[in-house]
């Protein structure tokens, strides 16, 4: 199994300014997932993998019992200081996904946004999720989808450059493994994966063609309205189609 990093840190992954598509990918990633997960008061939810509690601010307005764990001290530390910013005292505990710290059959909901390809073992991790929740309980997984449209145009462009003897201008190409990633998810495997232990009941996609090389530069010279109205059309596209989409949302429920 690979070394949890205990130190991860956003601050070193996120660039100084995101693009339109990017902030927008975001914004809507959460609001998915958050839909997707339902909260309601008196419902135990553990957000696995919670980063800066991002989510767990999102669901606190529910009333539901909210308890997140993140493995890093460096994000723990910076989950602590969002909830203190924000005027709640959630729990956050120091654990990772492969190894949940509740009893079986003891939570309501699980969610999982955009850390499940951080994990060391994805498969172990999504098997304690299916132990944790209740029966009639859900998890619910957003993780970004490699074999995206964008990821999928972006190949073949660079394919012809490659031919053409253009050189690369970007140190990884968005479509290759980030150094703190330990698997690429695609719709396929991704579901796979979830069905081997859950029961895939629910799926959306989020977004389309964010951070295809190029892209976000093309959008920030449009007015903002034009922009907007092009990330919210390829969202709309990105439901109906979810293998091509940036973001795959699932929910999964007990076998
Ligand atoms: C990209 S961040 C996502 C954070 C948050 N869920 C969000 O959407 O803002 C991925 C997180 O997964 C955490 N992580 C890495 N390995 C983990 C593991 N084995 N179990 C739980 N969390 C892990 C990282 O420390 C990091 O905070």
């Amino acid at each position: 199994m690979n070394r949890v990093d205990l130190n991860w840190d956003d601050n070193e992954v996120l660039p100084d300014r995101l693009r339109p598509d990017v902030e927008f990918l975001f914004g809507r990633m959460s609001r998915a997932t958050v839909e997707m997960v339902d909260p309601h008061p008196g419902e135990r939810i553990l957000d696995i993998g919670c980063g800066r509690a991002i989510d767990i601010v999102n669901m606190s307005g529910s009333g539901a019992d909210l308890i997140g764990i993140e493995p890093s001290f460096v994000m723990l530390s910076h989950a602590r200081e969002t909830l203190k910013l924000n005027g709640y005292n959630t729990a956050v505990l120091q654990a990772i996904g492969e190894s949940i710290p509740v009893a079986p059959g003891s939570v309501d909901k699980v969610v999982c946004k955009g850390a499940l390809d951080h994990f060391a073992d994805p498969d172990r991790a999504l098997k304690q999720m299916a132990a944790a929740i209740k029966p009639g309980g859900r998890a619910v997984i957003a993780i970004a989808n490699f074999e995206s449209l964008g990821f999928k145009i972006g190949k073949i462009i660079f394919g012809c450059r490659k031919l053409l003897g253009i050189k690369n201008p970007y140190k990884r190409l968005p479509w290759e493994l980030p150094p703190d990633h330990t698997i690429k998810f695609d719709y396929r495997n991704l579901v796979g994966m979830a069905n081997r232990h859950m029961k895939v009941d629910k799926i959306t996609g989020v977004s389309m063609l964010c951070c295809t090389p190029g892209w976000g530069d093309m959008l920030d010279t449009l007015p903002a309205g034009l922009t907007r109205f092009i990330v919210k059309s390829l969202d709309g596209l990105s439901r109906i189609f979810p293998m091509l989409s940036d973001v795959i949302v699932i929910r999964c429920v007990p076998r």
